[in-house]
């Protein structure tokens, strides 16, 4: 019976979550508060696990991935995905409307659709439920996505109404979520993705769908065989009717004039999209129209693609710089003639390493072709032959580190330039800057000239020296007041309490970003287990794979790093697994108080916002009730903001909160 019970909740939330599910991703109009959301969630999940007979393929906990392929299937399409013909011109779209008006010698209304810049897929349902999900592939064959796609947010595993369709559209990851994917496997030393589209295409590609699952990928549906529908117009509102995401900018016009000016007003404002687009779809609205004025073999007659000009510019190369990161890879920067492109002024722009700017052959004095990747990231396309100067050599690839002058070495397998030499003072000062950082052991008042001016003045060879600086090294520092000094030592005393995944993260392991320091931690519990763990041992944990077993093990084993930990260990530097500690939490005007944050933050990520307000003493929660204290409003915070005024709650600024973190940061550690 009460198994029976159990299978009526589970129903009931699932239910519930795949309306809230729709409500938040398809309609944007969220009707419950995270919080909410989450206690739902959580409780399906605890259900789930315990009566896991009655977990469906549609469930909304189906969707965190995990299923690990050995290979894509393909997959027929059951009517062909077909493509566009471009449009670079007006003149071009005027033929096209031409074209339509000879064939069929009526009045045409058009759709015009953001060209949004991801890859084509196609999704079945039967019966409201979803089955495979496709890439477009050569239009006839695509391959088997469908674990993938299923971890897609905005792709339900069950429509609002059990309809039988097929639905085509474009996936794609939004500007935000490429950036830091981005800094994230710039960070872990991985290779970066040109651009969102090819992020995005690598995202959808992975065997292993609980990797898709963190890549934060959206869709767009445009297309679809619902029956009784008779224009594009009413097919976008029907796919949004059953629960599939649309695009919200489109647009029906009766001239091309019209069309035009909408394309104008788009060219000027697709900067501001969270997404990139490469043109407009322009399309005959009524399906009537198109059946007669019909196909060619590779597109339909009825739309077509107008297609953005690549904003690029050109400028001069007027040097290449080159840095030395902490792990050693030196990295070389074209420094250009500052030029204005895609909406901001550039004048550098990475050349990632050595291998690329042998490949483009870039050169002093050479002028070159910018664009920015994915209308964010300045980078160098081409260099023109034509406007090289007679006298110019092949730019000279250093031999020698520009910071310590050691001999630098080219890995096998690997593309970075390298140098190797452990005492290097470039990668030491970078050492120090990612140790002593938020996310590492957290030293506020340590910033990147403090540190190199302690380091230059011989008073640390490691970070492990730093735990043992006195007041009087740093007063003798240039400009360094009796204030400024104390409070950086107090600030490195409080450090030593942390719990091991921030010392962890700090020392730099290659691979280990703050998630594998956490993962590690809390499986190993010490510093101590960790140094002894094997490589079939790291890799039976959630998350470590071989890359990173290998290097932590490797890293474990240095001499250097045994004196390292010695030193670290002697200056009471904490190397246990706690969390956050009871010392750590201060009291403060926060002590017991309820706190919502709401709103865009600028100085600090939502995380870390929690994180000190738990350390003030403080309680987080997602919505503002009755029983909230105070509302800590960012940047374009709404309907919180504008309930906490209602019900006469305090709201504090982003600042007030620093304010309060600065005058309490000796008790709380930074
Ligand atoms: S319609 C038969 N609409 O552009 C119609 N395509 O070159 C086929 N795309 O493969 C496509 N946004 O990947 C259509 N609103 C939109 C689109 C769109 C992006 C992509 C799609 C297609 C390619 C056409």
């Amino acid at each position: 019976m009460a198994n029976q019970i159990a299978k009526k909740r589970i129903e009931e939330l699932r239910t519930v979550i795949q309306k809230h599910n729709y409500q938040y991703y398809v309609l944007d109009n969220p009707t419950i508060s995270d919080s909410d959301y989450d206690a739902l969630y959580k409780e399906l999940v605890a259900l789930e696990k315990e009566n896991p007979e009655f977990i469906t393929e549609d469930s909304p906990t189906q969707k965190v991935g995990g299923v690990i392929l050995q290979g894509f299937q393909k997959i027929e399409h059951d009517t062909p995905m077909l493509s566009l013909s471009n449009a670079f011109s007006k003149e071009d779209l005027i033929q096209f409307d031409k074209r339509i008006k000879d064939s069929i010698h009526q009045e045409v209304a058009y759709t015009c659709e953001l060209k949004i810049d991801g890859l084509a897929i196609s999704l079945k349902y039967v019966n409201g439920k979803f089955v495979t999900g496709a890439t477009r592939g050569d239009g006839r064959i695509g391959e088997d996505i469908t674990q993938n796609l299923k971890t897609i947010s905005s792709i339900p595993l069950k429509l609002q109404e059990n309809i039988t369709l097929e639905a085509r559209g474009e996936c794609f990851m939004p500007k935000s979520a490429f950036v830091s994917l981005n800094e994230q496997r710039e960070l872990l030393g991985e290779p970066i993705f040109a651009n969102p589209r090819n992020a995005a295409a690598g995202s959808l590609r992975q065997l292993d769908s609980a990797i898709t699952a963190k890549r934060q990928l959206d869709v767009f549906l445009y297309g679809g065989d619902i029956p009784s529908i008779d224009t594009q117009e009413q097919l976008l509102q029907a796919l949004k009717q059953v629960g599939l995401k649309i695009n919200p900018e489109t647009k029906i016009y009766r001239s091309i004039d019209d069309v035009w000016s909408y394309i104008e007003t788009i060219s000027q404002e697709r900067q501001n999209l969270p997404y990139d687009i490469d043109g407009i779809v322009i399309k005959v609205n009524d399906f009537q129209q198109r059946e007669e004025i019909g196909y060619t073999v590779k597109a339909p007659k009825w739309a077509i693609a107008y297609k953005f000009p690549a904003e690029e510019v050109q400028t001069k190369i007027l040097d290449i710089q080159w840095t030395v990161g902490r792990t050693g890879v030196v990295t070389p920067t074209a420094i250009m003639e500052p030029v204005f492109v895609a909406g901001s002024t550039v004048q550098r722009a990475s050349l990632h390493n050595v291998d690329l700017l042998k490949e483009k052959d870039i050169r002093l004095g050479d002028t070159v072709i910018l664009h920015k990747a994915g209308d964010i990231i300045p980078e160098i396309k081409t260099v023109l032959l034509e406007k090289r100067p007679k006298q110019s050599v092949v730019y000279d690839i250093p031999t020698h580190c520009p910071e310590c002058q050691s001999q630098l070495v080219h890995l096998q397998d690997e593309v970075a330039l390298r140098c190797i030499n452990p005492h290097c003072a470039a990668q030491i000062k970078e050492g120090v800057s990612h140790f002593v950082s938020r996310q590492a052991m957290a030293i506020l008042g340590m910033g990147t000239k403090i540190s190199a001016k302690i380091f230059d003045a011989h008073l640390i060879e490691d970070v492990a020296d730093l735990y043992y600086l006195t007041l009087e090294q740093l007063l003798e520092l240039d400009k360094v007041q009796e204030k400024t000094a104390t409070n950086l030592l107090t600030s490195i005393d409080n450090s030593r309490h942390h719990s091991m995944e921030k010392l962890l993260f700090g020392l730099g392991i290659r691979h280990v970003g703050s998630k594998q320091a956490q993962q590690l931690s809390s499986a190993f519990g010490s510093i101590q287990a960790l140094r002894q763990a094997t490589i079939e041992e790291l890799v039976a944990i959630d998350g470590i794979g071989m890359v990173i077993a290998e290097s932590v093990v490797t890293y474990f084993k240095l001499p250097e790093v045994h004196v390292l930990l010695e030193k670290l260990e002697k200056a009471h530097v904490n190397m246990t697994y706690t969390g956050i500690q009871k010392s750590d939490v201060a009291q403060s005007v926060l002590t017991d108080k309820t706190v919502v944050l709401t709103g865009k933050l600028e100085r600090f990520t939502r995380t870390q916002a929690s994180e000190y307000i738990v350390k003030l003493g403080g309680k987080v929660t997602g919505s503002v009730s009755a029983k909230t204290d105070i509302v800590i409003a960012g940047e374009d915070a709404g309907s919180k903001l504008e309930k906490a005024k209602a019900l006469n709650i305090l709201v504090w600024s982003e600042d007030d909160l620093h304010r309060l973190i600065e005058e309490h940061i000796e008790s709380i550690g930074g």
